[in-house]
C-alpha cells in the first residue's frame, strides 16, 4: 500500500498536480471519486514568502480532500525553505511536495521546476534543508531528466532519498519533451529499483488498464493520473475499481457527466466568485463534453457565457437533447 511518511493512502491512485486545474473544487470532486491521494496545483514559494494574497488563497484545503499533497516551486533554497515552513505551520496539507518537473521557460529560467534535474547535489542540498525545517513529510515530483543527454532520474531520486525525502513521483518524460512523445516507463522502473522510498509513476496513464500495466511493469507504489482526469473524475473511480476487482465499469451517462460538471462549477463559484468561476469552467466544461457527439455547437456557446445560469442551462439542455436522440434511436432499433 502507498504510504508516505506516516500518511497511509487507501489506494495507490493519485491525482497529479495540475496548474490552473487542481484547486480545492476539482480536487474534492476527484476525491469523492475515490482517489487515494490528491495533489494541489503548484504554488510559488516567493508568492508565499511575500504574502501575495492570491497565492495564500491557493493554499485553501477542505478537510474532506485529505490526504493531500501541496506542491511548492522555486529556484532558491532559502525561499523554498521559508515557503515550506509556512505550509507546514499554516495549512492542513499532509505532504509538502517540491516541483522539479515544470518545463515552462518562465519557471526554468528562475532555476525552478525541471532546472533542478541537472544537478543531484543541488537536489540533495535543497531537499535536506526543507526536510530539516518542517514536520510534514517532504516529497519531490520530477521528470526523468532535462533532455535525452541528461537523464539523471536515478541519481536525482537517490539524492531525494538521502536527503530525507519520503517519496518521489516520476513523470517519464524529459523537460525537452514537454508533453510530446511517449513517457519512458523503463526509467521509472529503474528509479523504483534504485531507491527504497515509495515511487509514484506518472505519464500516459489514459485508461484503468494503463494504470494496472504501469504498476505491474515498473513495480511502482502508486500511479499518478493527470490529463486523463480532466473533465473525467470518474477515470479515478474506474481505475480504483479496476485495480481492486478487475471490473471495468462503463463510462457514465451524459446526464451524470453534466451533473458532475455542475457540481464542480458550484464548488468553483464558492471558492472564487461567479464571474471568475464561470470563465475558468469553460475549459473544464469542454473537457467534460469531450467525446459526446454533437458537442461542437455547445462548446462554442459555452465560450461566450458568463453566468452560472447561462452555463447550467446550456449544459442541461444539451443533456436533454442527447438523451432524446438516444431514446429515439433506441426506439428505431
Ligand atoms: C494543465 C496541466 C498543468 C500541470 N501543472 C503541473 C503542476 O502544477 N505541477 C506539476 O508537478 N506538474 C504539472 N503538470 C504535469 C502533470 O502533473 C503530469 O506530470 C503530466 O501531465 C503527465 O501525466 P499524464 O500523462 O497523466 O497527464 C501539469 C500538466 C498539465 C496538463
Amino acid at each position: 500500500m502507498l504510504k508516505i511518511g506516516d500518511i497511509e493512502m487507501k489506494n495507490p491512485v493519485v491525482l497529479a498536480p495540475m496548474a490552473g486545474v487542481c484547486n480545492s473544487a476539482f480536487r474534492l470532486t476527484v476525491k469523492e471519486f475515490g482517489a487515494g491521494l490528491v495533489c494541489a496545483e503548484m504554488v510559488s514559494d516567493k508568492g508565499i514568502v511575500f504574502n501575495n494574497q492570491k497565492t495564500i488563497e491557493m493554499l485553501y484545503i477542505d478537510e474532506r480532500e485529505k490526504p493531500l499533497s501541496l506542491q511548492i516551486f522555486g529556484g532558491e533554497k532559502e525561499t523554498l525553505v521559508e515557503a515550506a515552513k509556512f505550509v507546514d505551520k499554516n495549512t492542513n496539507a499532509d505532504i509538502i511536495d517540491i516541483n522539479m518537473g515544470c518545463p515552462v521557460p518562465k519557471i526554468t529560467k528562475c532555476d525552478a521546476g525541471a532546472k533542478w534535474l541537472l544537478d543531484p547535489n543541488k537536489i540533495y542540498d535543497v531537499v535536506a534543508a526543507v526536510v530539516d525545517a518542517v514536520e510534514k513529510p517532504v516529497t519531490v515530483k520530477m521528470r526523468i531528466g532535462w533532455d535525452e543527454n541528461h537523464i539523471y532520474a536515478v541519481e536525482n531520486a537517490q539524492a531525494v532519498e538521502r536527503a530525507g525525502g519520503k517519496a518521489v513521483a516520476v513523470h517519464g518524460r524529459t523537460r525537452a519533451q514537454m508533453y510530446e512523445g511517449k513517457a519512458d516507463w523503463n526509467v521509472i522502473k529503474q528509479v523504483k529499483e534504485a531507491v527504497s522510498i515509495p515511487v509514484i509513476g506518472n505519464g500516459d496513464v489514459q485508461t484503468p488498464q494503463d494504470a494496472k500495466r504501469m504498476l505491474e511493469e515498473t513495480g511502482v507504489d502508486g500511479v499518478m493520473i493527470g490529463r486523463a482526469a480532466l473533465g473525467n473524475p470518474w477515470m479515478i473511480y474506474r481505475t480504483v475499481r479496476y485495480l481492486e476487482t478487475g471490473e471495468l465499469i462503463p463510462e457514465p451517462s451524459v446526464r451524470e457527466k453534466i451533473d458532475v460538471c455542475i457540481l464542480h462549477l458550484d464548488r468553483l463559484i464558492a471558492l472564487k466568485n461567479e464571474h471568475i468561476a464561470v470563465k475558468e469552467m469553460r475549459k473544464h466544461a469542454a473537457w467534460y463534453l469531450k467525446g459526446i457527439r454533437g458537442n461542437a455547437k455547445i462548446r462554442n456557446a459555452i465560450n461566450e457565457c458568463s453566468t452560472r445560469e447561462e452555463l447550467v442551462s446550456l449544459l442541461t439542455n444539451f443533456a436533454a437533447e442527447v438523451e432524446e436522440k438516444q431514446q429515439s434511436s433506441a426506439q428505431a432499433v
